[in-house]
């Protein structure tokens, strides 16, 4: 008998519990190993896109028009692992913040134990996109290095309240809106489309356990001064991730000037368009539970997000 054959259904279980335990059976039954489950010596599939050419950073643009298919192809796969290498940038400070959660938590508990078998999807997770980035030498197009320092302070400060529920919340479910729409896309290349596939499903299950987390964290937290920085210190989180998910350095592979790319990017009414998209399922609950206040939704909308 297993450890969570062991309680009784009709035991009273707490709802935290509950939700943990479901989460923790749909891991064992649902789970993936990337470094089998994708052919990583498959060679590109010629005339297939990385991803979806309507989401990428430059689609509507005269640069865009400017390029030919093979270079907006080739263009797809640098801004596809650009994507994952920003991706598994906040999948390893989530972990980090995973682990000082469950730091403080009961190990006999299924939350603690629903929370440690999440760290073990970022793993799987973080090694995929790495071998991603790799394969197509995406490698580099990692945060900004100030970006990157300002992780570390994020992750030591945002354990103690709501802002690390709803960061990962936005981080979670821009790449999930992006992704379940790519992998149904039969333009894609498979390992897109099977790295797609392997995301969406392992981050549905943490999806739903952060947004219990962030109603509890809600309830827990104390108003005022405290409040507004976790809301704050979310949006800027939200913004800064949003800014880095295409490195400007995609644009060299394809012959493009950098800071001419970055700027009709930045200015690409498609491309904000394109992040509203990704973020229409997760603003509405964010500010549902009280963590969009106006500052907050002034950063969100700065890097469009919310309209
Ligand atoms: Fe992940
Ligand atoms: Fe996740």
């Amino acid at each position: 008998m297993t450890a969570l054959q062991a309680v009784p259904e009709t035991s009273k279980v707490n709802p935290r519990e509950k939700t943990a335990r479901r989460l923790l059976g749909s891991s064992s039954r649902n789970s993936y190993a990337p470094e089998l489950d994708i052919d990583w010596d498959a060679p590109p599939v010629s005339g297939m896109w990385h991803m979806q050419p309507e989401r990428m950073s430059l689609y509507g643009t005269a640069v865009w028009d400017a390029l030919t298919e093979d270079e907006r192809i080739e263009l797809s796969k640098h801004e596809v692992v650009s994507i994952a290498r920003v991706g598994l940038w906040f999948e390893i400070l989530l972990m980090g913040m995973l682990a000082s959660h469950a730091y403080n938590q009961d190990p006999a508990s299924e939350h603690t134990q629903y929370a440690l078998t999440e760290i073990g999807d970022e793993t799987r997770h973080s090694v995929m996109f790495a071998r991603w980035a790799d394969k197509y030498g995406g490698v580099e197009y990692k945060p900004h290095p100030i970006v990157h320092h300002l992780g570390k302070v994020f992750r030591l400060v945002a354990p103690t309240g709501p802002s690390m529920w709803a960061a990962t919340l936005v981080a979670e479910e821009l790449l999930d809106r992006l992704q379940r729409d790519g992998m149904a896309d039969e333009r894609m290349q498979p390992m897109s489309r099977m790295v797609s596939r392997i995301h969406v499903i392992e981050e549905a299950r943490h999806v739903r356990f952060a947004r219990e987390e962030l109603v509890r964290a809600m309830e827990d937290a104390h108003q005022g001064p405290v409040l507004w920085f976790h809301q704050v210190f979310a949006a800027l989180a939200a913004a800064f991730i949003a800014e880095s998910i295409i490195s400007p350095k995609v644009y060299a592979a394809v012959g493009l000037d950098e800071k001419a790319a970055r700027h009709a990017a930045r200015n690409n009414p498609n491309f904000h368009e394109t992040k509203q998209w990704m973020a229409e399922k997760i603003m509405p609950f964010l500010d549902e539970v009280g963590m969009i206040n106006p500052v907050a939704r002034w950063i969100y909308r700065r890097a469009h997000l919310l309209k």
